[in-house]
């Protein structure tokens, strides 16, 4: 191992962030290397700074004019250098106070300082990357987002064990998380997936709910040590009146020694900036410390590093920009209200006939959030009905034969009672 990823181990002793690397994880750090010679000189290379492979005219990166006149508000090293491997500074300062702002429990508790990376999916990536070996066990509820399977199964041998998304009553079934933990829990820990606004359901829990989830993750961790991966993309985007409005994050982050929660949020969904890659990872456990942060920090960076080098700088400036407009709260706010008057439609639609039916094919399952509702196809004609619609020029997502997800926050509000009426017409006629 490189004396500089046992150090970084060394700082990391005793916690869980240390108990439940991976190997590679283990062997990880970030290299006094480029980078970090190249940030020295940024500071102090007052007369030339031959550091960085970029080409420079008069103390500025030289630019395309046609990519400068695209984008005048933005200075030439914010728009075409390359950013911090750990992100921008201050983007990364503002992403935390926006975090706070959005989960008031999160006040004064210990987490790491949200680190870019180009999307979420990469957030993952790495969190794989550094916590899982061949053979862990990931729990997540039946009802996932599929690249879970290649971020986690394909890329590292991880055994996905799945319990039942939805109790009898129609709630989150947190028994089914009790029990898959207790089933599953080795060695290494358990590590727990929980993304709330769900893909593909639109659903999150409610207050109770959310603090039962934080009682079954408490009550293993007095066992075993666990991780949370808060999948998060969708936060912020709650239709209803009872739902959690913190991260399970923000609930879980100062709960206990043994368990290890991990964020990944960022700007794609939040933000309405998909293609920009800027997602966002930030962890927290009861009793971590600065220098655990810092060499948490350190193994992070080294990831990122070794596989994407460092994240968009332009969509990062962009996005910094936004965060710091006086109408940046107010712009969301209207976007969200937007996308809830869409909920309202579908909601109104699918409580009526002929979803309402207990025998129509096309069952709405429970939403309240995000981007999508879901239907059950009692039939198991999920994938006949895709294919219907689509040559009716309608696109929907079937999940194997019993799942029919739309993204209603895909389509103008004046359109979802013709979508729907075109959707129950096809499930019909596969009733015949
Ligand atoms: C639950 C969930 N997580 C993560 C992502 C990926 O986000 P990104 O595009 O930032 O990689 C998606 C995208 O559809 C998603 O649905």
């Amino acid at each position: 191992m490189h004396p500089a990823a046992d150090q970084l181990n060394q700082r990391l002793s005793g916690t869980v962030v240390r108990r439940m690397l991976s190997r590679l994880g283990e062997q990880m750090f970030f290299p006094r290397g480029i980078v970090a010679q190249a940030a020295e000189a940024a500071a102090q290379a007052d007369r030339f700074d031959a550091t960085v492979g970029m080409a420079y005219s008069q103390g500025e990166p030289i630019m395309l004019n046609s990519i400068r006149e695209a984008v005048p508000g933005i200075p030439p090293k914010q728009s075409v250098g390359y950013s911090p491997t750990p992100g921008n500074a201050r983007l990364r300062q503002r992403w935390k106070e926006e975090m706070i702002r959005k989960n008031p429990r999160l006040e004064g508790a210990a987490t790491s300082l949200p680190m870019v990376t180009p999307g979420l999916t990469n957030g993952l990536c790495h969190t794989a990357d550094l916590f899982c070996d061949p053979g862990d066990v990931l729990i997540l509820p039946d009802m996932y987002w599929g690249n879970y399977n290649l971020l986690f199964g394909v890329r590292h041998g991880v055994q996905i064990v799945t319990y039942p998304f939805f109790d009898r009553s129609g709630g989150f079934n947190t028994d089914g998380l009790r029990e898959a933990i207790s089933q599953h829990s080795g060695p290494r820990g358990v590590r727990v997936l929980l993304n709330f606004p769900n893909n593909p359901t639109g659903y999150a829990p409610s207050t109770a709910e959310a603090a039962a989830i934080l009682q079954v993750l408490v009550g293993a961790a007095d066992h075993t040590d666990i991780m949370l991966i808060c999948d998060d993309a969708y936060f912020g985007l709650f239709y209803d009146d009872d739902i959690e409005t913190e991260s399970m994050f923000s609930l879980a982050a100062a709960a206990h020694p043994n368990l290890l929660t991990v964020k990944i949020d960022g700007a794609t969904k939040e933000d309405y900036v998909w293609g920009f890659r800027i997602g966002f990872i930030t962890i927290a456990a009861a009793g971590l410390e600065a220098d655990h942060f810092a060499a948490w920090d350190d193994k992070l960076t080294g990831s990122i590093r070794s596989n994407v080098s460092n994240g968009n700088t332009l969509g990062q400036s962009l996005l910094l920009q936004a965060m710091n407009q006086p109408d940046y709260h107010q712009e969301k706010q209207r976007i969200a209200s937007e996308l809830r008057h869409r909920y309202q439609i579908v909601r109104d639609i699918v409580s009526r006939e002929p979803y309402s039916q207990p025998d129509f094919p096309l069952q709405p399952m429970p939403f309240n959030s995000g981007y999508f509702m879901a239907f059950r196809c009692t039939n198991g004609r999920a994938e006949e009905i895709r294919t219907r619609l689509l040559s009716k020029g309608i696109g929907v997502i079937a999940f194997g034969d019993h799942l029919v997800r739309v993204a209603y926050a895909g389509v103008d509000p004046e359109s979802l009672p013709e979508l729907y009426a075109i959707i129950a017409s096809v499930a019909r006629e596969t009733m015949e």
